[in-house]
């Protein structure tokens, strides 16, 4: 345990010097039951060795889910409908080898294999809030490094005005896949400015240990300021464009989920209110908390936005 705290914050420090100490006992008992989820096959691949992490400025207070909850109330459809279906099917998924083809609007397009992709990249702990279309939320300490690290590895050409995402299709590993569920792959998209955004990572991992099955591993999209569906998983495809993007929901129910989908307390889906959420693991009868706008990150996004009617483009 002393190692891996050592390995993951750099620099040969140990978690209690760098952390409070209520927080390092708090962290020590979220960290119980990890080696279940490693068990569960749930964890994978041969880069299974413990990631190197340093701490981000960018990390919320907020203390964390354990790995237990996070990789076990999930959405991730190509594993089926229900929160439960990723943690029981998502360990026969193969992520390694990894490749990620990037391509359009790109000096260097090409089918990368992701260590190539992440090599000599510093990976950094992200305390997140993430908080689903469907009012729930969880914080999730990821390990990850911006999007922009990446776009600007490949050379983003300057008529590029979007990014837009696709999933793996496996259906022989996917059972969700073997229906027509969704239209596959599943697909996501971003404005060029909100994937450079310091805020909008990769992310590869989750308290130091490869990023879990059910959370989409290898690497999936994580942008806090969304709702959870804009967070991709799986990402095999990166093509840089200048046509907004489609995206699975949006082709899905068009009238319910927006290009945008920006939290917003303000515009309701049309079957329910996003003004409260529910933190996952506080208990059926835990009170609901009030959502904020752009889900606590305004400071860092709402100049994005500035004169758009977010009623209009949510
Ligand atoms: N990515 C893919 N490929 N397939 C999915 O079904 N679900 C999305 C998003 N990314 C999904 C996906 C939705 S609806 C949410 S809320 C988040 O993943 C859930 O992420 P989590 O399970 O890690 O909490």
């Amino acid at each position: 345990m002393t190692r891996r705290f050592a390995n993951r914050w750099n620099g040969g420090l140990t978690e209690a010097d760098v952390t409070p100490k209520e927080t390092f006992f708090n962290r020590r008992q979220i960290m119980t039951g990890a080696g279940a989820v490693a068990a569960a096959g749930l964890i994978g691949g041969p880069a299974a060795a413990k990631l190197t992490t340093v701490p981000s400025k960018y990390s919320t207070k907020d203390t964390p889910n354990t790995l237990d909850q996070i990789t076990h109330y999930n959405n991730f459809y190509e594993f089926g409908l229900d929160k439960t279906d990723p943690s029981k099917y998502a360990g026969q998924l193969t992520v390694s080898p990894w490749s990620i083809k990037i391509d359009g609007m790109v000096d260097k397009p090409g089918t990368y294999a992701l260590d190539d992709l992440t090599k000599g990249v510093t990976l950094e702990e992200r305390i997140y809030r993430f908080r689903c279309v469907e009012a729930w939320s969880m914080i999730i300490p990821w390990d990850g490094f911006t999007l922009s690290t990446l776009l600007n590895r490949v050379g983003v050409q300057s008529s590029a005005k979007y990014v837009a995402f696709r999933t793996l299709e496996r259906p022989s590993e996917m059972p969700g896949q073997r229906s027509n569920l969704l239209d596959w792959p599943y697909r996501e998209g971003l404005r060029l400015d909100e994937a450079m955004n310091p805020l909008t990572i990769l992310a590869t991992g989750i308290y130091g240990e490869p990023m879990p099955k059910p959370d989409g591993a290898p690497i999936r999209l994580v942008v806090p300021w969304k709702y959870g569906f804009k967070s991709i998983k799986s990402i095999v495809q990166i093509t840089l464009t200048d046509k907004q993007p489609e995206t699975t929901w949006n082709m899905q129910a068009p009238g319910e989920y927006g290009f945008y989908s920006n939290v917003n307390p303000h515009v309701d889906h049309p079957r329910w209110s996003q003004a409260s959420e529910r933190r996952i693991g506080g208990g059926l009868f835990a009170k609901r908390i009030p959502t904020q706008m752009f889900n606590g990150y305004g400071d860092e996004v709402a100049s994005l936005y500035k004169g758009m009617d977010l009623r209009k483009f949510y």
